[in-house]
């Protein structure tokens, strides 16, 4: 299906770009089609976003999952099943992220920051290459128990997949796609010989679960930890790139962190809401229907822009200002409804440690260089040249 072109997606963006291109479209044309990437119309204002994300009957997650579409060779659920099909899935994570769970993380992940944050702030450098590239993946792999072989190669290939992913080059992803399936069926086979409690092991949970006593299919078992593997590898990477911006165009921020150490948690959910990581989510619209002023048609895809609703004036007052007195907020970076983003307690435990850590432990950062943008579905950079002074 194509439609008038209401926007063009830009060949080249820089750090504050897309905020004002979506500030344009949200004042302009909130739901606006472009013909790149396969087509598909950018939901930009916060209340369609939400309301696309809650009629799930209307927006099926089934069919395309992010703009643009990458090709895939199975579904993965939890993200592509609607409800109900998700929930056995989805339940079976987030036993694993209970606030208790989570509370236990804490220390083992203020050690984790610490290993490896130490050696880049002595050395300074990329902050992606050098750090944001490699923790995410260092927690997955502790999350599932890996083996240090298996880690150590998730690593790898996790980074590979994650840039080709950001720098859109689909031979590579395919390929390290395929690696990263190797590697989770591998996990699976191993947990069916060796089984460890499913209280403890993730894998051998989901390998537990029984929905009207039967087993879940193995291949969507094996699709759901494909999914697992990486869906929290991504957004924490180009994030924190983009706190490191922010702390570095904003100095005097930076010292009131260092100073006021209490203020982290407050700062980081207002860099959550500035630098939302993620504008490329999607849905499908099972039938015609009217959003935001247009008419979007049956089989027609839909990003839902979480970096633009999150700036919404509408909702937030000042919304390009980081402000720390905003209170409760109504964030959308963690999506919302049947598939809102279950490691959010997790990343947020993760990202508090990291932010904490930069602020105690240098007193400025100072870009030395260009930044690199990664592109659709993310937003955020995938270098950010840094001195550290200490
Ligand atoms: C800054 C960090 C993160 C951000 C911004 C983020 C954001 C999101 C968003 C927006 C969704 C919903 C997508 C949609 O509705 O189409 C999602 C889903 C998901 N996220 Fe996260 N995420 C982050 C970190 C993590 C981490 C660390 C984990 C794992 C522990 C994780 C696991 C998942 C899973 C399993 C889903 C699919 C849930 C479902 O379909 O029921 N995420 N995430």
């Amino acid at each position: 299906m194509t439609h008038p072109v209401d926007f063009v997606v830009p060949e080249v963006e820089d750090f504050d770009s897309p905020h004002a291109l979506f500030a344009e479209l949200r004042g302009r044309c909130p739901v606006a089609w472009a013909d790149e990437m396969g087509g598909f119309w950018a939901v930009t204002r916060h209340e369609d976003i939400a309301r696309v994300l809650t009629d799930w009957q209307t927006f099926t997650t089934t069919v395309q999952n992010v703009v643009p579409p990458v090709a895939t060779t199975q579904r993965r659920p939890p993200l592509h099943l609607d409800p109900p099909g998700n929930i056995p899935y989805r339940n079976a994570i987030l036993r694993f992220l209970s606030p208790r769970r989570i509370e236990e993380w804490r220390p083992k992940v203020a050690a984790m920051v610490a290993e490896h944050l130490e050696p880049y702030l002595a050395r300074g450098g990329d902050i992606c290459a050098g750090f944001s590239f490699t923790l995410p993946i260092a927690l997955l792999a502790e999350f599932f128990r890996l083996s240090p072989k298996d880690a150590e190669e998730i690593r790898l290939v996790g980074a590979e997949f994650n840039m080709a992913l950001q720098r859109q080059d689909f031979e590579t992803l395919r390929e390290r796609s395929d690696a990263l399936y190797n590697i989770a069926a591998r996990l699976i086979e191993d947990r069916k010989i060796h089984p460890q409690d499913p209280d403890l092991d993730p894998v051998s949970n989901l390998l537990a679960v029984r929905v009207d006593g039967q087993a879940l299919p193995d291949d969507k078992i094996l699709g759901a930890l494909r999914q697992f593997l990486l869906v929290g590898i991504i957004a924490p990477t180009t994030f924190i790139g983009s706190m490191a911006v922010h702390l570095a165009r904003h100095p005097e921020h930076h010292a009131e962190l260092t100073e006021n150490p209490d203020l982290v948690p407050v700062a980081l959910e207002e860099l959550l809401r500035l630098y939302t990581p993620y504008r490329g989510f999607a849905r499908t619209a099972r039938q015609d229907v009217d959003l935001g002023g247009k008419t979007v048609k049956a089989g027609d895809a839909l990003a839902v822009v979480f970096t633009s609703g999150n700036r919404d004036g509408a909702v937030f007052a000042e919304p390009d200002l980081y402000r720390l007195d905003r209170g409760e907020t109504d964030l959308l970076t963690f999506g919302r409804g049947p598939h809102m983003c279950p490691g959010a307690p997790l990343a947020r435990v993760l990202l508090v440690e990291v932010l904490a850590q930069i602020v105690a432990k240098s007193r400025r950062l100072e870009l030395t260089g260009p930044l690199e943008m990664t592109r659709w579905p993310e937003y955020g950079p995938l270098a950010v040249p840094l001195a550290v002074i200490r």
